[in-house]
């Protein structure tokens, strides 16, 4: 069953799972959010089809204005990795990022950690990421994932893997 909320912040955003009819439009958030890479529409459609338990989705009537996506760790499943965080230009700004990731955190209860990865420039994403360790009280550690030079032949930035947790469902901040 596919469960659906209401933004704290915002009444009239619905928040929920993604399925395939959503993947196209989410391509076409990504595409407007710099620095986003875009994936091809397929990874997209994937992710919203196959993966829609680790991604969430939020609406503005029937736009689409935010996704996440994530997977949950290979080697270790009480980790949730954050891949892309997409967030409409004009719906920035009110936890909305963080409202997403607590709706996949609700539907993962085995989660107690969370990876993602950030280049140094992005300071939005990484102010999200330490609001989010604020929230829980916990610690965020930093180390470098994929380097420029030898894992981008220079073509990318550096991105560094931040590490939340352990995260503590009972113990947090419901005003951030
Ligand atoms: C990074 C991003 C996901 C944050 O989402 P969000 O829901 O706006 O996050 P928050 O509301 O928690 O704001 C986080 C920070 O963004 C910055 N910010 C606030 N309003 C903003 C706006 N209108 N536009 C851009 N950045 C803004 C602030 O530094 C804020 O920190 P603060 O609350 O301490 O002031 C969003 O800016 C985005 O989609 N950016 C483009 C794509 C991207 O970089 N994704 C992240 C990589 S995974």
């Amino acid at each position: 069953m596919t469960i659906e909320i209401y933004s704290k912040k915002d009444k009239r955003i619905k928040i929920t799972s993604p399925s395939k009819k959503d993947g196209f439009a989410v391509a076409n958030l990504i595409e407007r959010s710099p620095p986003l890479d875009i994936n091809s529409t397929y990874l997209y459609l994937i992710q919203s089809h196959y993966f829609n338990n680790t991604c969430s989705i939020a609406f503005d009537g029937n736009e689409v204005v935010a996704f996440v996506s994530g997977f949950i760790n290979p080697s270790n499943n009480n980790s949730l990795f954050i891949w892309q965080v997409a967030i409409d230009e004009n719906y920035r700004g009110k936890g909305l990022g963080i409202e997403l990731i607590e709706f996949i955190l609700k539907q993962n209860k085995n989660v107690i950690s969370i990876e993602t990865t950030v280049t140094k420039a992005n300071t939005a994403s990484r102010r999200m990421f330490q609001k989010i360790q604020e929230k829980y009280h916990t610690k965020i550690s930093e180390l470098i994932l994929f380097d420029k030079e030898k894992d981008f032949s220079n073509k990318h930035a550096t991105e560094i893997l931040i590490e939340i947790g352990p995260i503590n469902r009972e113990h947090k901040n419901e005003n951030i």
